[in-house]
């Protein structure tokens, strides 16, 4: 059983949560931040409920667990919650910090303070989720120390009666615990934008547009992956933080900057940290085409990779028919490097040359 402490972490006090913190609570909780990605809290959140968690607190820590309180400043911040520990001295983690807190640090540092604490009373694993969309969840767990293990597809249902897929973190007893910086950073309510074309992190809303593209005959005729349905694309799209936040990749909507309407897609993929190199890939709507939309793209996602990642090489593959795609990558700084014969596979069962290009880093 955990001893009732009360943990200091900084700026951050953690300790067991009372009457008093019930109108904090329900401010904190009837959130439609919280609402979204903690689809247990009762909504609306109440005054009851409120006093309920705290009423029940003395409860939980007897069965085991551990449930505190967030203060900074003397005032609330934030909850979190520590289940019993198994039989393998495994306990799962969770928190919230309420709107007022957030943005500094908060989370990551009652996280990592808990975790610690937990390490000293016998827990030799603490375990923490985030759903694939929950960016700041996803931030905070790699801030915090925790090392992804894997994800659990359709783990939990959310209000709208959706299954979502979450990420699962770890950190164990005795290991080295780094905050790990992202290899891509997420342009947080960011967009690139040259005034003719916008580049936005794809979102579930735009899976539609998309998946209508690719099933454009010029732009089928290009893809190496066969056509998904609406559903696995609407899929992809929900990944978009996720991928990015664990720098695997980045996916935006190229957008008509003047009307917002969706143009296309953009995308760096085959992220190498150890080659600090990744791939580009683009595809276009017909409707737009002919404009210089894509050099405009590119040439933006460009300057972004460079001036925000480490990656030194930008690579991209194009059939060796493709000249209109030529002719983007040229205008955009890209040179070519080489032919990998027979590399990409046709519908048609034949196999096509793959004309290869590369942009590096501006010697500063
Ligand atoms: C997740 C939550 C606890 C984060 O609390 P917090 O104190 O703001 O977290 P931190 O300040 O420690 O870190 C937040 C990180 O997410 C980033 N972030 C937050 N919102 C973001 C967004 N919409 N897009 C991109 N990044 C975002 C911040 O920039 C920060 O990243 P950094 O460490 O690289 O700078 C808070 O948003 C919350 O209570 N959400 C609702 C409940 C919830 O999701 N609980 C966690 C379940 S896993």
């Amino acid at each position: 059983m955990f001893p009732r402490d009360v943990i200091s972490a900084g700026p951050l006090i953690l300790r067991p949560p009372v009457e008093d913190d019930a109108e904090a609570i329900v401010k904190m909780c009837d959130d439609p931040v919280a609402a979204r990605f903690l689809p247990s809290l009762p909504r609306p959140y109440e005054h009851d409920h409120a006093l309920a968690y705290v009423r029940e607190a003395p409860g939980r820590w007897e069965a085991g667990a551990a449930r505190y309180a967030i203060a900074r400043g003397g005032r609330p911040a934030g909850l979190l919650w520590l289940g019993a520990p198994d039989r393998w001295g495994a306990s799962d983690l969770g928190f919230l910090v309420a709107p007022w807190a957030r943005g500094a640090g908060v989370a990551a540092t009652a996280a990592r303070a808990v975790t610690d604490w937990a390490f000293d009373h016998g827990v030799r694993r603490v375990e923490l989720q985030s759903e694939v969309e929950n960016v700041a969840g996803l931030r905070v767990a790699y801030r915090a120390g925790f090392v992804e293990e894997g994800r659990r597809r359709e783990a939990r249902r959310l209000r709208d009666g959706r299954f979502a897929d979450y990420v699962v973190f770890a950190r164990l007893k005795g290991e080295a615990a780094p905050a790990v910086e992202p290899y891509l950073p997420f342009p947080r309510g960011g967009e690139l934008d040259d005034g003719v074309v916008r580049l936005t992190p794809m979102e579930p809303d735009d899976a539609g547009d998309f998946h209508r593209m690719l099933a454009e005959p010029s732009v089928a005729e290009y893809s190496v992956t066969p056509p998904g349905t609406l559903d696995d694309d609407v899929r992809r799209c929900r990944y978009t933080g996720y991928w990015w936040t664990s720098g695997q990749r980045a996916e935006l909507a190229i957008r008509d900057a003047a009307s917002g309407a969706f143009a296309g897609h953009i995308q760096l993929m085959q992220v190498a940290p150890v080659l600090g190199q990744a791939m580009i890939g683009y595809s276009l709507l017909p409707g737009f085409r002919g404009r210089g939309f894509m050099t405009r793209a590119v040439r933006l996602l460009v300057d972004w990779t460079f001036a925000r990642t480490a990656l030194h090489r930008i690579v991209a593959g194009t059939d060796t028919d493709n000249t209109a795609s030529h002719a983007v990558l040229e205008r955009a700084g890209f040179q070519r490097e080489g032919v990998h014969r027979e590399l990409l596979p046709r519908r048609d069962g034949t196999r096509a040359d793959d004309l290869h290009w590369a942009v590096l880093r501006p010697a500063r």
